[in-house]
C-alpha cells in the first residue's frame, strides 16, 4: 500500500524481468491489409516469455517479496492456467514452493499447462477437491461442478491459511497486481513516443482486469489531463460482469474468505459455463477497474466466443502468432473497430494488448474449426438471482 506515485522496481527483480522485456510493440500490417482499413493497429506482445503471458511480470514480484519474508510456500488458483504456470516458473528461480489449485474444466480442458507447472515444480489439483473444507462443501453441493475461479480462491486461502509457512498469492484483481502490471504501459508510452504515435483507442480483454490495467492505466492520467483516447475492455458475454453487474461490495471467492471488495460482480456463487477463455471467467472486476468503469472513463462490451475464435484465426492467420482465447476477445474489438474506421474513413492508431498465447489451447481452436464451440449468454434472471447473493453493507 501506497500513495506514492512511483514505485521503484529492486534491482533483483528488474534482472530477472529483462529475462524478456522489455517486450516487442508490433504493428499488424498484414491484419490492416486484410481489413483493408486505415487504422494502424499496434499490439504490445506479452507472449513472449516461458508461461507465455502477462502473468509473469507480478508473479516474479510477489515470489520475490514473499521469498524476502521468509514464506517457503505459495499457494494460488489458476483458471486459464498461465497464472499457475507463471507462479511455478517465478518460484522456480526464487526458490519457493508453489501449489496450484487449477479450476477443473481447464485441467481437463489444457492438460499441457498443468505439465509446464509440473516442469517448474510445483503440485497441481484439479479444483475442487477434497482437500480443503472449502472444497469438500462446494463438491457436497455440486458433485459435477466444471468449477471456477472463485471456488479455486477459496481452497488456495484456506491452504495458506492453515499452514504457518504458507502465503496465497493472487493473480489479478488486487492494487498490488494491476501496479506490476503498468510495466507494460510504460514501455507502450515509450515505444510509441520513439514512432511519434498517440493512441486513439486501447483495447484489452478483462478477467480479473490485471493486463488491461497495466496496459491502460499509464495513459489514464493523459485522458484524465483531457487527451482524447478511448479505452475498451472486452470480456465474454458468458461471464459479463462489467455489462451486465451492479457495482456493490462483494466476497472474491465462493467460500467468503476474502475481504469485500468494491466492484462489478456476478455474485461469488456464479458458476460461468466452461468457454475455452478460462482466465475470463471471473464473477468480479478489480477495484480500480471497475471504479474507472464507474466514473465512465473506460468502455466494456462483451463478445461470444465463436465471433472471438474467429477473429483468432484472422490474426493468426495475417500475423503469424496464435493468441490465447482471453487474448482474442481484445482482438475481435480492434476488428470492429478497425473495420469501424474503413467504414467512416478514419485513421485511428488502434493498440491492444497481446496478453498470450495459445500455443496451449490447440484443442479450443480443434472445437471451433470442428464447429463444436457454442455461444452461451448469461441470463438476465441468473443476475437477478444472484444479486441477492450479495453482502449487505450499510
Ligand atoms: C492470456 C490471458 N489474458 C488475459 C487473462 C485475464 O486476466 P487479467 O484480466 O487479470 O489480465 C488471462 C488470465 O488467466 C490470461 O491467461
Amino acid at each position: 500500500m501506497s500513495q506514492d506515485r512511483w514505485i521503484e522496481i529492486p534491482d533483483d527483480i528488474v534482472r530477472i524481468l529483462k529475462l524478456w522485456r522489455p517486450t516487442p510493440l508490433r504493428r499488424a500490417f498484414n491484419l490492416e491489409k486484410e481489413l483493408r482499413t486505415p487504422a494502424r493497429i499496434y499490439y504490445k506482445d506479452e507472449s513472449g516469455n516461458g508461461p507465455g503471458s502477462h502473468k509473469p511480470n507480478t508473479a516474479i514480484a510477489q515470489a520475490y517479496f514473499n521469498k524476502k519474508e521468509g514464506v517457503k510456500r505459495l499457494s494460488t488458483e489458476t483458471g486459464a492456467g498461465q497464472w499457475g504456470s507463471a507462479l511455478s516458473f517465478a518460484c522456480k528461480l526464487l526458490g519457493l514452493k508453489c501449489t496450484v489449485y487449477m479450476v477443473r474444466c481447464s485441467y481437463e480442458q489444457k492438460p499441457f499447462r498443468k505439465s509446464l507447472m509440473h516442469l517448474w515444480g510445483a503440485e497441481v489439483f484439479p479444483s475442487p477437491t477434497n482437500r480443503t473444507k472449502a472444497g469438500r462443501l462446494i463438491l457436497k453441493k455440486m458433485p459435477h461442478t466444471p468449477g471456477s475461479l472463485g471456488m479455486a480462491i477459496s481452497e488456495a486461502v484456506e491452504d495458506a491459511v492453515t499452514h504457518e509457512d504458507t502465503k496465497y498469492s493472487l493473480g489479478s484483481v488486487l492494487n498490488h497486481v494491476m501496479l506490476h502490471q503498468t510495466v507494460i504501459g510504460l514501455e507502450v508510452k515509450e515505444q510509441l513516443k520513439l514512432i511519434d504515435e498517440k493512441p486513439d483507442i486501447m483495447i484489452g480483454c478483462v478477467g480479473g482486469g490485471s493486463n488491461f490495467a497495466g496496459f491502460t492505466f499509464p495513459f489514464m492520467r493523459d485522458k484524465i489531463e483531457g487527451q482524447d483516447v478511448r479505452f475498451i475492455a472486452v470480456e465474454p458475454a458468458a461471464c459479463p460482469t462489467l455489462t451486465k453487474g451492479p457495482y456493490r461490495y462483494d466476497f472474491g471467492d465462493t467460500a467468503q474468505m476474502t475481504p469485500l471488495l468494491k466492484m462489478y460482480t456476478l455474485g461469488h456463487n456464479f458458476v460461468p459455463e466452461g468457454i475455452h477463455a478460462g482466465g475470463l471467467r471471473y464473477h468480479g472486476m478489480a477495484p480500480l477497474v471497475s471504479m474507472l468503469f464507474n466514473e465512465k472513463l473506460i468502455e466494456a462490451r462483451a463478445y461470444h466466443q465463436t465471433g472471438v475464435f474467429k477473429a483468432a484465426v484472422l490474426f493468426a492467420g495475417t500475423e503469424g502468432i496464435l493468441p490465447a482465447p482471453e487474448t482474442a476477445h481484445a482482438i475481435k474489438a480492434v476488428v470492429d473497430e478497425a473495420l469501424r474506421c474503413k467504414k467512416e474513413n478514419k485513421e485511428k492508431c488502434i493498440v491492444f494488448n497481446f496478453s498470450g498465447h495459445g500455443n496451449f489451447d490447440l484443442a479450443a481452436y480443434d472445437a471451433y474449426i470442428g464447429c463444436k464451440l457454442k455461444d452461451y449468454e448469461y441470463p438476465e434472471k441468473a443476475i437477478k438471482i444472484a444479486i441477492k447473493s450479495l453482502p449487505r453493507v450499510d
